[in-house]
Order: structure tokens, then C-alpha cells, then sequence
């Protein structure tokens, strides 16, 4: 897949992928929890958003009038690390109210030209066999199944798939 180094996006959509901050932190754990993932939790973002792992957190951060209520100011997250030449996204999640309009791709494309600019010459990332909607995105975005690693998660048991992807 092709990638362009552009600085992070502002899609005139409704909202602007940004850096996540500390500030972000609380909303970060609301959308993990209500999003099925793994549970990492405020003190583990906050580590890895002291970046000494050459960690990466975007956020899909709403304009004001965009927000359906006061409550919150995120609609999504991506939490990946370049190491090695390599990109690992490891969290990653779009408000459910949100879904469907892109977020989640956009997310994506902006930690992949963030990546590349660090030296990264690919991608790889695990999900649950299942998860029908993220498979389908990646897919969408170029990444391959590469491998299935059996009962790779708990809590429900299920097989994980690898995916990878080479930048061009
Ligand atoms: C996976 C997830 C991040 C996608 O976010 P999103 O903002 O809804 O995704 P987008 O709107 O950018 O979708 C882009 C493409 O992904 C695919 N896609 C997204 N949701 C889909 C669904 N429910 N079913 C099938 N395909 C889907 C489509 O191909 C879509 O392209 P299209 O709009 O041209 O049809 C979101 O569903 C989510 O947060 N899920 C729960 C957490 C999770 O599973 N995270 C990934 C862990 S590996």
C-alpha cells in the first residue's frame, strides 16, 4: 500500500484525528470498556503515553458541534508502537455510536503515514477470528491474514489472526 507522510488529518467531517493526551485518558478507558477490547486500563495508556516504547496515540477528537452531548469529545483511539522498522497497532476502537462513517479507517491511514515517517516498512496487528468488522477494515486497508495462532485469546476462548501489511 501506498502511503503519504501528510500531517495528521483534518477531514472536515466532523472531527480531526489528533495526539492523544493525558487529558484524553479518562475517555480512552470509557471506549476500550464499551468496546470489547482487551482490557489495558488508564495506568497502562498513561504509561505508554510517556513514548519511550516509540509509541503512537491518535485520537478521532469531535468539533464542538458535532458532540451529541457535553459528555464526551473522542470518537475513536489507535494505540500502536513502531519498533524494529515495524508497526503494531495494538488498541483500537471507534465509539459504537460513531461507527460506520469512516473514523476507524481514518485512524488507521494517519497512524500508517505517522509510521512510515518514523521508518516503517510494515504493519502487523492480532484480532479475534470473529471480529467480522475489523477484519473487514483491515482488509480493506491492505492488510493479509498471514498466520492463525489457535485459542490465542480468553475470556471468551477463540483463535486470533495475524495480519500484515508492507508500505511501499
Ligand atoms: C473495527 C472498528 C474500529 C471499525 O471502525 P469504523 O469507524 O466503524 O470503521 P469505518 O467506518 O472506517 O469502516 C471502514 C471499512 O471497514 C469495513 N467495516 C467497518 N465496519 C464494518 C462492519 N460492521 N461490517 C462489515 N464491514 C465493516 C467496511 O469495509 C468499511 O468500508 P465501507 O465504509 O467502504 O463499507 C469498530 O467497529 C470498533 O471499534 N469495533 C470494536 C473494537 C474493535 O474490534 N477494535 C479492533 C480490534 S483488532
Amino acid at each position: 500500500m501506498s502511503v503519504t507522510t501528510h500531517a495528521l488529518a483534518q477531514s472536515g467531517k466532523g472531527y480531526s484525528i489528533t495526539r492523544m493526551t493525558e487529558h484524553d485518558l479518562l475517555e480512552v478507558v470509557q471506549i476500550e470498556e464499551s468496546s470489547g477490547l482487551s482490557r489495558w486500563g488508564w495506568a497502562a495508556y498513561y504509561s505508554e503515553l510517556q513514548g519511550q516504547y516509540g509509541s503512537l496515540m491518535l485520537v478521532a477528537r469531535l468539533d464542538g458541534h458535532q458532540s451529541v452531548s457535553a459528555t464526551h469529545e473522542l470518537a475513536g483511539y489507535l494505540v500502536a508502537r513502531v519498533a524494529a522498522g515495524e508497526l503494531h497497532i495494538n488498541n483500537f476502537a471507534v465509539r459504537d455510536s460513531y461507527r460506520g462513517q469512516g473514523i476507524g479507517r481514518a485512524l488507521l491511514t494517519s497512524i500508517f503515514a505517522e509510521a512510515v515517517s518514523r521508518g516503517a516498512s510494515s504493519a502487523f496487528l492480532e484480532l479475534r477470528a470473529g471480529n467480522a468488522a475489523a477484519l473487514a477494515l483491515y482488509e480493506k486497508c491492505g492488510f493479509k491474514v498471514t498466520a492463525r495462532r489457535k485459542r490465542y485469546y480468553s475470556d471468551p476462548p477463540e483463535d486470533a489472526l495475524v495480519m500484515s501489511l508492507q508500505f511501499q
